[in-house]
């Protein structure tokens, strides 16, 4: 079966020798051991290794029926959540929506909320939701996560004045199996639940109904983006480095890393890779991001940002890579026209798609990048089918955890995002935090 992801490393050719990579072989076969035989830190974690082949068909024909009805009884779905419990389904729908997904068999709009306390956003949602058919979807696997949460105060208001006893109709909730006020309060309520296993946390949760059920109602094919992780968990088993593209993406990383390299840089050449940057910088960033060590997760997107901080990558600090994302077969494409003035002197690309000029500004600004001192990893994907897609997600995923074994932390723990929070519910007077306020208000004063 032909691949839908491909690591071409030309153009990290100058910047590492063949013995960096043999040097980090056993350190691999181990870190793959400790992934495979779930013996390494955050181990309770690895239910997304085999997640493509032991998901849970029952629940994922539940998802597929809860978002037929959705599709069919709502204009808008208002997805709540925070981090995992948003990224990835926000990261798959831009990536694989149609360009032209205004025709008879539309889809929901589907809003993001519960992502920030911003109240102008939490305005705009509603105010989008007035006049239309609403369901929510809450996504929580804490269930105690303070955005998500008031979002949801909000939400479940809003519904309870427009439908009444019906509201609970509207409402699915995706949680935790037992625990947490989410759950408590779905059971009491009577919402559909959707579980969020044990075993997975959620930045890597978008396989499981955390980003299923939001994707499905998006009306992108599951079982085909399933389908794509599984090919993808056959074929990164292999632990040799020579023989699996994922495991020699995370020795690259590991090598720049060592080599004084602090931020990775993720470039796509379409605006909807975007989001999906965005769930790269999450995994990346809480999987990697302690002990005072870790890559810095960066995005950009060109050619837009070539005229903003393009500057900086070819001159600044040397202490970037980047890794490009680029997609073979784009969703659409679209030819130039011949002008007979020629004013603007751009003849000379009359009939050439735009496609393949966005293939040459990706081709010249790797060139330049590259003599600038910047190495660059190309990831070249396919399409943007959710196959594909599914494929990626799992290549990132395994990456990722292999990258946070090689650099002796725990990939599947984020003990720092614990500190902003109790600062927020001491200021906020939260009861149990009242020492801890003062001593913070007068460090503010
Ligand atoms: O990856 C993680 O574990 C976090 O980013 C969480 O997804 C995020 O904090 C939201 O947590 P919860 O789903 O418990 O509301």
């Amino acid at each position: 079966m032909k691949r839908p992801l491909y690591l071409n490393e030309k153009f990290t050719q100058k910047f590492v020798s063949s013995h960096e990579f043999d040097a980090l072989k056993p350190f691999i076969a181990t870190a793959d051991s400790l992934v495979n035989n779930r013996s390494g830190l955050g181990c309770d974690f690895l239910g997304w290794v085999n997640l493509p082949e032991s998901y849970d068909k029952e629940e994922f024909l539940r998802v597929k029926k809860t978002a037929d009805k959705i599709r069919n009884d709502s204009d808008v779905l208002v997805v709540i959540g925070i981090g995992g419990s948003y990224l990835g389904s926000r990261a798959v729908i831009e990536f694989c929506a149609p360009i032209d997904g205004k025709g008879k068999n539309k889809s929901p709009d589907i809003y993001f909320l519960g992502n920030n306390l911003s109240p102008s956003h939490m305005v705009e949602v509603l105010n989008k939701c007035r006049g239309k058919r609403i369901s929510v979807n809450v996504i929580s696997k804490s269930g105690t996560t303070t955005e998500p949460a008031l979002a949801f105060r909000v939400m479940k208001d809003y519904l309870e004045k427009e439908y009444g006893s019906e509201a609970k109709n509207r409402i699915y909730a995706t949680t935790d199996k037992a625990r947490g006020t989410l759950k408590k309060l779905a059971d009491e309520k009577g919402y559909e639940t959707f579980v969020i296993p044990d075993d997975i946390g959620g930045r890597y949760s978008v396989l499981t109904p955390v980003g299923l059920l939001p994707i499905a109602v998006a009306g992108i094919d599951i079982e085909a983006l399933i389908s794509g992780a599984y090919q993808a968990m056959i074929d990164f088993r292999n632990p040799d480095i020579e023989k699996n593209e994922c495991y020699r993406y995370a020795a690259l990383r590991t090598i720049f890393s060592r080599k004084g390299k602090t931020t990775e840089i993720t470039i796509g050449y379409e605006p909807f890779v975007a989001s999906f940057c965005e769930w790269i910088k999450q995994l990346h960033g809480e999987s990697e991001g302690k002990d005072n060590k870790g890559l810095f997760p960066a995005s950009m997107i060109f050619s837009t940002d070539l005229h903003s901080l393009g500057q900086y990558v070819q001159q600044g600090q040397r202490n970037l890579f980047e890794t490009v994302l680029w997609i073979n077969n784009p969703k659409v494409d679209i030819s130039i026209i011949s002008d007979p003035n020629n004013l603007d002197g751009l003849n000379f690309l009359t009939d050439k798609t735009l496609n393949e000029i966005n293939k040459n500004a990706f081709m010249g600004t790797v060139l330049a990048h590259v003599e600038g001192g910047v190495p660059n990893i190309i990831l070249e994907l396919e399409d943007t089918t959710p196959h594909s897609v599914g494929y990626m997600i799992y290549f990132y995923e395994k990456a990722c955890a292999l990258a946070g074994y090689l650099n002796g932390v725990n990939p599947f723990d984020q003990p720092g995002v614990e500190s902003y929070k109790k600062n927020m519910f001491a200021l906020l007077g939260k009861p149990g935090y009242e020492n801890m306020k003062s001593e913070l208000e007068s460090r503010l004063k």
